[in-house]
């Protein structure tokens, strides 16, 4: 595994626009889902703008993971802040790993949803999932603002700020 000082440049505009897309998939998830329930209520037609961008930005999203993870391999990932205790780097870790699970589930549940037809998808997609990813989230930005302002952590100056690779 590479050793990695801090995140690539590619590693943080990425990071920023999974941000951007997620919101936007959390905004524009309603005009989704009253597409999924025309076409379960047998209403023909093509679905509407809302629902073919949320189709789009949430495929982008899986790719951009995807790549995310390969650069992660490729280039590393920088080590532990220094500053914060370990059970914070430790909790931080397993947020982000729970973080990449929902972000390949939600496309996924979401694809096997429209694309396949299967309900229990879909259910799982707009409930279970989309709980579980908004929590993870407020779990993960309470924990970059708690690094920064509480432990006083390069955490979110790195991931502002591009550093060296190694
Ligand atoms: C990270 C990516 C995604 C996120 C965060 C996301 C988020 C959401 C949200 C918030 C809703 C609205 C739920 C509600 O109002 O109850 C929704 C509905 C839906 N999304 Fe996604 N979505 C993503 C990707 C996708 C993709 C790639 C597809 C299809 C190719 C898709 C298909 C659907 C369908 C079919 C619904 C309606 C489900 C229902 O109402 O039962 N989503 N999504
Ligand atoms: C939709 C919202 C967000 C998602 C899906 C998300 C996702 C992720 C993921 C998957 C990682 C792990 C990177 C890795 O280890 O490979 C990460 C890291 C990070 N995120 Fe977010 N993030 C979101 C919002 C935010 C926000 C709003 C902030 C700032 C307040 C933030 C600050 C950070 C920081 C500082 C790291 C790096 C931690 C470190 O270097 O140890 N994130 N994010």
């Amino acid at each position: 595994m590479p050793i990695s000082t801090g995140w690539s440049s590619q590693q943080v505009a990425l990071h920023w626009v999974t941000v951007a897309l997620v919101v936007f998939q959390l905004i524009i998830g309603d005009a989704m889902s009253e597409a999924w329930e025309a076409r379960e209520d047998g209403l023909g037609g093509p679905p509407g703008i809302g629902a073919i961008l949320h189709i789009i930005a949430g495929v982008s999203v899986l790719l951009v993971v995807l790549y995310r993870l390969y650069l992660r391999r490729t280039h590393g990932h920088p080590p532990r802040s220094e500053n914060q205790p370990k059970w914070a780097s430790t909790l931080g870790a397993i947020t982000h790993g729970a973080l990449y699970l929902l972000l390949i589930a939600m496309p996924l549940s979401g694809a096997v949803a429209w694309f396949l037809g299967v309900e229990g998808a879909a259910d799982a997609h707009a409930g279970l999932l989309r709980i579980a990813l908004v929590a993870v989230i407020v779990l993960h930005v309470a924990g970059a603002l708690v690094e920064h302002f509480v432990f006083r952590s390069s955490s979110l100056k790195r991931m502002l700020r591009p550093g060296d690779i190694t």
